[in-house]
């Protein structure tokens, strides 16, 4: 099919739209990206890593165009970023208006329109009880360390409760929330101390028939065995997992420890820098089980690409902290807030909520097929257009618990050979994760599944 993206121009210049289709004219990686791998490795630092070294030209839609002419899906919409799509005109027209307009004054120097609208848009749309207020930083990293900084003004204790397979950045700070040692933490300590680890809900993982609430009272119980329950400032959980493995509770397990830290004066504090606006097919995963947090981490998708991140939450906590105690230089810049404003309005004139909704119901049963045909599969889950599976050892045709990193990386080799950008995740490597941008084309998806489809079935024995 050859279909197109939205045709009003995205870049203020008369080109052709990006043709939104799969189309190889070189290997993948090509000439062109080789021959810039070759520059980037002399002059990058190789602590900076790529899942695919293919350099990119162009994004539209869900099409990225490389440097050799090849046009790739893009499964990954840059970690969960463009859920409004690559260029989406509203951003577009946006950003170039405020760069007309000014780049930068520094909020915290003379403000401007641009940062308290996103603060408005932010504060309706935030799953949080009574009045609330935001603040913005620039990285989900930033957002984490700022509702931790809140959290300790507005209930004078030190306490940061987190969980197994949890990530929540590279700062120091974040580096002691995130679980995985390899690549995040290994040899960057000594970390930021009062960071406690209690254990998550992991259904594939779990003793069968674990309940959600089973699962929190094991959570709580480490909690209050080894941290104490007067000595909480906040609980920090991402309602989805994301780097961790898309790893999603078993239903009940958010609402449990939400009361928890209402009945002992902790805040519950959602990162949904991953899982926010529309991505699970609600603007935030919290929404699902009704749950309402004291704080919500945003970043990624807000802005469309730019870097924006911010915290919402309970006016009160919000207020906690004297004047001057938050910000930073480029926190809210006008060029990334202009963005985000194009970013949601995108979101709410092209439903991606729904489209999310959409794309769930069009990916699951193609990956529960899979699953019917490789027992290598061992977990298909996620929630709209968050989906993953993770791929595990089998002994006599039967899926066990051991993972195979190696099964996933073979599988996502060869959907990238084919021009698909998958990426993979899991505290052991071995889960492959599917975040389009929410504007893909159906065409294009069952294209996309199709091509990984190939790749499953020669990558795992049957
Ligand atoms: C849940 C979550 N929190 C925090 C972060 C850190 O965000 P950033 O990379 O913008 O610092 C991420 C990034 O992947 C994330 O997924």
């Amino acid at each position: 099919m050859t279909t197109t993206a939205d045709p009003r121009s995205s870049t203020g210049t008369s080109r052709e739209p990006l043709e939104q289709v799969r189309r190889l004219v070189t290997e993948v990686p090509g000439p062109r990206s080789r021959a810039l791998q070759e520059r980037r490795l002399a002059a990058v630092s190789r602590g900076v890593g790529s899942t695919l070294p293919v350099f990119v030209e162009r994004g539209e839609g869900a099409v990225l165009l490389d440097a050799d002419g090849n046009q790739l899906i893009d499964l990954g919409a840059g970690i969960a970023v463009v859920n409004v799509g690559h260029a989406q005109p509203r951003v577009v027209d946006r950003v170039q208006q405020q760069v007309a307009d000014f780049t930068h004054t520094c909020f915290m120097v003379t403000p401007y329109e641009e940062y308290v609208a996103v603060c408005e848009a932010l504060v309706r749309l935030a799953p949080v009880d009574g009045p609330a207020k935001a603040a913005l930083f620039n990285t989900g990293s930033e957002a984490v360390e700022n509702a931790v900084k809140i959290a300790r003004h507005a209930t004078g204790r030190d306490a940061v409760v987190v969980f197994d397979h949890a990530y929540h950045g590279r700062t120091n700070l974040t580096m002691a929330m995130t679980a995985k040692a390899m690549p995040y933490k290994k040899g960057f300590g000594p970390f930021a101390g009062e960071v406690y680890r209690a254990p998550m809900s992991y259904p594939f993982r779990d003793p069968e028939g674990m309940t959600g609430e089973q699962a929190a009272a094991r959570a709580i119980a480490v909690i209050e065995a080894q941290v104490g329950a007067d000595q909480v400032a906040c609980v920090v959980i991402e309602p989805v997992q994301g780097e961790g493995g898309f790893v999603e509770p078993a239903p009940g397990f958010l609402p449990a420890l939400a009361a928890w830290c209402r009945e002992n004066g902790a805040l519950f504090v959602a990162d949904e820098v991953q899982t926010g606006f529309a991505r699970t097919g609600d603007v935030f995963a919290c929404e699902r089980e009704g749950v309402r947090p004291d704080l919500v981490t945003i970043a990624k998708g807000v802005a469309g690409g730019l870097p924006l991140a911010g915290v919402v939450g309970r006016a009160d906590a919000m207020d906690a902290v004297h004047t001057g105690g938050l910000g930073g230089t480029y926190g809210g810049n006008p060029v990334a807030c202009a963005a985000a404003l194009g970013a949601l309005e995108a979101m709410a004139d092209l439903d991606l909520v729904g489209a999310a909704r959409s794309i769930e119901e069009r990916m699951v049963p193609r990956l529960l097929a899979l699953k019917a045909q490789r027992p290598g599969i061992g977990d298909v889950r996620g929630r709209g257009a968050m989906l993953a599976i993770e791929v595990v050892q089998t002994e006599g045709g039967v899926a066990t618990l051991a993972p195979d990193a190696a099964g996933a990386a073979a599988i996502s080799a060869a959907c990238h050979a084919a021009g698909v950008v998958t990426l993979t995740c899991g505290t052991y490597g071995n889960v492959l994760r599917f975040l389009p941008p929410l504007t893909i084309e159906p065409a294009l998806l069952d294209d996309a599944l199709d091509v990984l489809e190939t790749a499953v079935l020669s990558a795992l024995a049957g």
